[in-house]
């Protein structure tokens, strides 16, 4: 069956907005993705139809909301082929699942262990491990990254990173800023030959590309539902069952306790203990409606589309003098997201000119700032591609680079 971009289209009406006379080209999925209708209309349903709170109310919306939650925990444990519904934690974004995963599997760490990560990480899995190792005495370690942006394995075999006293090791499974895929099934072999458990950020990865948590390597997998076409507000922690039930509460409050007393409390089974308060039930709902509207697609195609649009930026970027791509240009080894300076032009003026011909992108540090010292710059832009992205946003893409090059910078002649 052929891939048919337009019909994708269709079914995002945000996407035939204009930015004065130009067609908007949305090339700012890395950061939120674009909704389709059904999940909006989904969203819309629960609440004009079936809202109530979840696990408390013996009535029939009381019912059918639990229903619809409990769905939607089934759906997405599903999507991701976890072995059971109760593998899945809500939370309200990915960044409040990894620090779940800090407090909770770091919670008996003390002076002498270790804590690893890699210096390509999102402030999000870099910030909670810190206050962890603050909190416990433990020590914070790091995979750096080859000049090319990927994993330096042979200097953390050298440095003997992964040794006896780790007992964490935390990756992403894709860069949001260089779009490297990272080698998980092999951090998680060197992890777990030391007893080490393994967190895996898949924020980048899960909206792009089939996941399999049984293959995947990983103990608990964290990511977002606003980047996979979900609503904001709602975050996903997937952890393997008897590990869970391993773990401490998170936050404290209701609906995650067994029997509460004035001195003590006992907690609920997972993923219950884990989920304090009214969780993000229409965001549930929301989600499960974007893993059938994915799924619908097919994972598989979705990704040989973005593999296509990601050749064919990288060809046409790459051959224009003055950028400077930040990250694996090899695109067997990379997601869609491509970032990038463009020789002499702040990122904050190249987002602004390219705002004014209607190209939407990122410009900052993306939540990486240890990544951009490492690399020697403050800062870069980044366009990221999804399912809807056509060929003519990314010509609109080159067109506004060299535009943006030319205006800022003559002296490359354009
Ligand atoms: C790799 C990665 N991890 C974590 C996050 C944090 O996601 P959220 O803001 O939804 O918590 C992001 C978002 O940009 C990301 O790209």
């Amino acid at each position: 069956m052929t891939y048919d971009v337009e019909a994708i289209r269709a079914e995002f009406p945000i996407l035939q907005r204009q930015v004065g006379d130009w067609p908007l080209a949305y090339l700012d999925s890395a950061n939120t993705s674009q909704k389709p209708r059904v999940v909006v209309e989904a969203i819309e349903e629960h609440y004009l139809r079936h809202n109530a709170n979840v696990a408390r109310a013996m009535h029939m919306l009381g019912a059918e909301a639990t229903e619809a939650y409990e769905g939607a925990r089934a759906r997405i444990a599903q999507f991701i082929g976890a072995a059971r519904p109760e593998e899945i934690v809500f939370t309200k974004n990915a960044s409040e699942a990894l620090n779940l995963a800090a407090h909770t599997l770091g919670a008996g760490l003390g002076p002498g262990d270790e804590v690893v990560t890699t210096v390509m990480e999102h402030h999000s899995n870099i910030v909670p491990w810190q206050m962890l190792c603050e909190r416990t005495g433990a020590t914070l370690r790091w995979f750096d990254v080859t000049p090319d942006g990927r994993l330096d394995l042979d200097k953390a075999e050298a440095d003997g990173l992964i040794n006896e006293r780790t007992r964490i090791v935390t990756l992403t499974w894709v860069s949001n800023v260089l779009g490297t895929r990272n080698p998980v099934a092999k951090v998680a072999e060197l992890a777990h030959a030391v007893g080490a458990k393994v967190v895996v950020d898949g924020s980048q990865a899960v909206p792009h590309q089939r996941t399999d948590v049984a293959s995947l390597g990983a103990d608990i997998l964290a990511f977002t539902g606003h980047k996979m076409c979900g609503p904001t507000g709602i975050g996903v922690l997937w952890g393997r069952h008897d590990l869970l039930e391993t773990l401490p509460p998170f936050l404290g409050g209701g609906e995650m306790i067994e029997i509460v007393e004035m001195e003590r409390s006992t907690f609920a089974a997972p993923p219950y203990r884990f989920e304090a308060g009214t969780p993000p039930i229409a965001q549930a709902v929301g989600l499960a409606a974007a893993c059938d509207f994915l799924d619908g697609i097919g994972l598989d195609a979705i990704e040989a589309h973005e593999h296509a649009i990601t050749e064919y930026a990288l060809d046409k970027l790459l051959a224009i003098d003055g950028f400077q791509l930040l990250g694996p240009s090899d695109v067997y080894e990379r997601g869609p997201a491509i970032s990038f300076n463009i020789d002499g032009v702040h990122p904050h003026d190249v987002m602004q000119l390219f705002d004014s011909r209607g190209v939407a992108i990122r410009g900052g540090h993306h939540c990486a700032r240890p990544l951009h010292r490492r690399f020697g710059v403050q800062s870069s832009t980044r366009a990221s591609s999804y399912l809807y992205t056509t060929t003519a946003e990314i010509d609109a893409l080159a067109d506004a680079m060299v535009y943006t090059r030319d205006y800022f910078a003559p002296r490359f002649g354009g």
